[in-house]
């Protein structure tokens, strides 16, 4: 067994074939609000596993650099070891969760314009909301790094949005990872039901996280139903 680098909620990290790549394993917990809510659901990580991967793949085609270097298994890849920067990129196509209750929008209003937010990758501060010119004076990214995160997290979205139109899911929000790796940034950590809200088109039911988060039941169904849909 290779040795373990990192263990994150629901994501193990492994020593990978050399010290440029690592070997990531999807697990079956599911965690949310900061991992106060946690509970092993039979499958996440195969599921996951196989939809980030296919959006990867996709994403590669259409000329955006991610970690994935080669799927190993149903729960596991080898990917690009990089240095990822401490914040998340939260994209947002129509309101919902934290913007909804912030802003007082209802869930479900569509955005004029796709917004761009950071917030510190920071489980035990609440991963806070924090603007570019915070990030810069910590130190946590350049003026660059943040505007190569914005210009690819864009193009992500463009592609990302087709996708889903084309099988009838609505692209609602969802959180990227960028990382360090020789002179660039790569898309790095995963894009699933676990980071995204994904919901039907025609009904709105939620295909995503929020079903665990809100115990609305049937949770993996909704995120099997979102690889079959990819799969075509
Ligand atoms: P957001 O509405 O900010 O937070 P919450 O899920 O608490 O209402 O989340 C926007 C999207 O980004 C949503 O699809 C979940 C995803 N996300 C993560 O995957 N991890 C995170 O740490 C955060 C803050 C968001």
């Amino acid at each position: 067994m290779a040795k373990i680098l990192y263990e994150g909620k629901s994501k193990v990290i492994l020593e990978g074939r050399d010290d440029k790549s690592a070997l990531v394993y999807y697990k079956d917990t599911a965690t949310a609000f900061d991992g106060k809510k946690k509970e092993d659901l039979n499958g996440k990580g195969k599921l996951n596993a196989a939809i980030s991967h296919l959006i990867y793949g996709r994403l590669e085609e259409n000329g955006i650099e991610t970690h994935l270097l080669e799927v190993v298994d149903d729960t596991s890849a080898l990917v690009k070891k990089a240095e990822i920067v401490m914040v998340e990129v939260i994209v947002r196509n129509v309101a919902a969760g934290s913007f909804s209750k912030k802003y007082g929008v209802p869930e479900g209003t569509e955005l004029k314009n796709t917004t761009i937010e950071f917030s510190l990758k920071d489980d035990t501060l609440g991963d806070p909301q924090i603007n570019e010119s915070q990030v810069t004076a910590l130190g946590i990214a350049t003026a660059d790094e943040l505007n190569q995160m914005k210009v690819q997290a864009l193009r992500i979205n463009e592609i990302l949005s087709k996708i889903f139109d084309n099988v009838g899911i609505r692209l609602v929000d969802y959180k990227l990872e960028f990382g360090r790796y020789e002179d660039r940034l790569i898309l790095c950590d995963e894009i699933s039901p676990d980071s995204c809200r994904f919901w039907d088109k025609e009904t709105n039911k939620k295909l995503d996280k929020d079903r665990f988060r809100r115990d609305m039941g049937n949770v993996l169904d909704g995120y099997q139903d979102v690889l079959e849909r990819l799969q075509v």
